[in-house]
């Protein structure tokens, strides 16, 4: 059994404070609520793996907006609606009058009048803005190109608890592309908790001093530090959890070669990972380009966490939508009474 399994307070209305607030970033929300949100996820994840059914949003509907293609993003909303009694609508540009024949603020406003919570997956971080400005019901941020991937991350950092039981004492480095939005969400959320986080990448790709500037913030609140490095066995020789992503995205032509030989030297292979500390696993939020930023060797093996962490978006945001929603009645099934009433408002 996981070490966090069954740990959503019996009381009353102990997730309140949740209802109704968008999930923009976790920088919105203090250390111990996302830890309560982790206990969420943990008890969902245990009652799913106990076969028992958790309708808990019955006849409650989410919109996802994707500017971008996704897999587990769009599979794991969905799916996990459905396990919550819900259902989940998959819009896209050209399935819907964004962008350009209607306003971001229009469709908030329609998209709020129809439904309980909105996931959004934009190029922007001002669309999201924009979108969450406007809406009525809680809106999810499910990945903006530019900025963030904070539902991932903090995914991440539930995979991280799901393993190690603890985040006190723990160092995660990420390798690669460390300019990237997820590369900033895990440093924000992996800090936020207490993980130390060593970045490692070219010095002329490092993440952006502004997003530097808010991990250090998160540093001095919960104590863990941030460490930059251009050297990959310095920064997985200490690690207990290495990442990272892919090295490009929709980037094209020479554009993607460029980025394929910049990043060449922080591939995750067999070489590298014989310098790494004794039992660290390896993680990748996926999507992947195999023997890429890591070899099959790797994301195959038993050091490999990211398969379980493409498994955990799922069980992570039906805890989140399930926080943000709300219910107003205990359901029926006795298994749901704790994590019913701590729902309640
Ligand atoms: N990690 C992630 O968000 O994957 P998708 O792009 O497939 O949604």
């Amino acid at each position: 059994m996981s070490p966090i399994a069954g740990s959503v307070p019996d009381a009353l209305g102990s997730y309140a404070r949740f209802r109704g607030r968008h999930y923009l970033t976790d920088q919105d929300y203090t250390r111990e609520e996302l830890l309560d949100l982790l206990r969420l996820a943990a008890d969902l994840k245990a009652l799913w793996r106990g076969k028992v059914l958790t309708p808990f949003l019955p006849g409650r509907t989410l919109a996802m907006i994707f500017e971008h293609p996704s897999t587990r993003t769009r599979v794991s909303f969905e799916a996990g609606m459905t396990e919550l009694g819900g259902h989940a609508q998959y819009l896209r540009p050209g399935e819907i009058h964004l962008p350009g024949r209607e306003s971001i603020k229009d469709t908030s406003i329609v998209l709020s009048r129809l439904t309980q919570a909105i996931m959004a997956r934009t190029a922007y971080r001002t669309s999201l803005v924009e979108l969450a400005r406007w809406a009525t019901v809680p809106v999810v941020n499910g990945l903006t190109d530019d900025y963030d991937h904070p539902i991932q991350s903090l995914t991440d950092a539930f995979t991280i608890w799901e393993t190690a039981g603890r985040f006190e004492g723990l160092k995660l480095a990420f390798l690669g592309k460390v300019s990237d939005a997820m590369a900033s969400s895990v440093a924000l959320t992996c800090t936020k908790l207490g993980v130390d986080v060593v970045l490692a990448g070219p010095s002329d790709h490092q993440m952006a001093p502004e997003m530097q500037a808010l991990v250090r913030a998160n540093c001095a609140q919960s104590g863990a530090t941030l460490t930059l490095t251009e050297d990959p066995v310095e920064a997985v020789a200490e690690a207990d959890f290495i990442y990272t992503v892919l090295w490009w995205w929709l980037e094209e032509g020479e554009a993607r070669e460029a980025l394929r030989r910049t990043y060449a030297p922080y591939q995750v292979n067999e070489a590298l990972w014989a310098k790494a500390k004794p039992g660290a696993r390896f993680m990748d939020c996926l999507p992947a380009v195999r023997n890429e930023e890591a070899t099959d060797a790797i994301m195959d093996g038993p050091m490999s966490l990211c398969f379980d962490q493409s498994e955990n978006r799922k069980h992570l945001q039906k805890a989140v939508l399930l926080a943000l929603i709300g219910i107003d009645d205990l359901p029926a099934d006795p298994d749901l009474a704790v994590i019913g009433r701590a729902l309640l408002s």
